[in-house]
């Protein structure tokens, strides 16, 4: 398996903040834009930053219905993203027939933030797991191009779904996140190991008083274990 792809991100308020962060990492070209900045600074800038060769993950999490959906999906596509979220509790008919040519699509199963009390909370019974693995099989039986899952259930949604992309938030390593909302969390070691194919990378890099280090660290981290799956 080749090395997974490391999507930084972007999650601040201005094109600004997001555009240094872009500079400082200038080797990098792979950056998760989600809904604070999108929200802030529209499409635009996102089509300049992928004609310039940035590849772009617009994460926004859809989920309405299953028309609405699919028109979103259609401006992702055109704007020229790499790679997009949909919820898979919107339902199989919200999930299918999604496929795009040059656009992957994967499904949030559970949000890391959540835990199974989260979960029976809402009237759900079974673990985290559970829930994970069933909505992992849901997005594989729709046509998804893969899930976004945490550490826990990856293995598993490898075996039963061996090419699928697995997106892996909730990365941790170094000092901790203040105020950290992640359940669910594993290093960049843990999650290259278990079979991701994208590791998310927010606040454990940007958060870093020096983020030039903690990205040497981080990319050391990868390839120490990347040869080993
Ligand atoms: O700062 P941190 O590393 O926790 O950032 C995680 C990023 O991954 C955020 O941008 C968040 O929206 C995103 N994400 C997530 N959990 C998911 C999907 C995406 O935390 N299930």
């Amino acid at each position: 398996m080749n090395r997974p792809k490391i999507w930084i991100a972007l999650d601040v308020p201005a094109r600004g903040d997001a555009e240094s962060l872009m500079n400082k990492f200038s080797s990098h070209r792979q950056f998760k834009v989600g809904l604070e900045l999108f929200t802030a600074i529209g499409p635009g800038p996102v089509i300049e930053w992928i004609r310039q060769g940035w590849e772009i993950f617009l994460d926004l999490k859809l989920h309405d219905i299953p028309h609405t959906v699919s028109r979103a999906i259609n401006r992702i596509e055109e704007m020229g993203v790499s790679l997009t979220t949909v919820h898979a509790t919107g339902g199989m008919a919200m999930i299918e027939a999604l496929s795009r040519e040059q656009l992957a699509i994967v499904g949030v199963t559970l949000l890391t933030s959540l835990s199974t009390d989260d979960i029976h909370q809402m009237g759900i019974t079974g673990t985290s797991q559970d829930f994970v693995i069933n909505a992992a099989q849901r997005c594989k039986h729709a046509g998804l191009d893969g899930v976004v899952a945490s550490l826990d259930e990856t293995p598993r949604i490898r075996e039963l779904w061996p090419e699928s992309r697995i997106v892996v938030p909730g990365i941790r390593w170094g000092a901790a996140v203040p105020g950290d909302d992640q359940e669910r969390i594993a290093t960049p070691q843990q999650a290259v190991l278990a079979g991701a194919t994208d590791l998310v990378i927010g606040r454990s890099l940007i958060g870093r008083p020096d983020v030039v280090q903690a990205y040497q660290e981080l990319m050391a981290m990868v390839e120490s274990v990347s040869e080993e799956r």
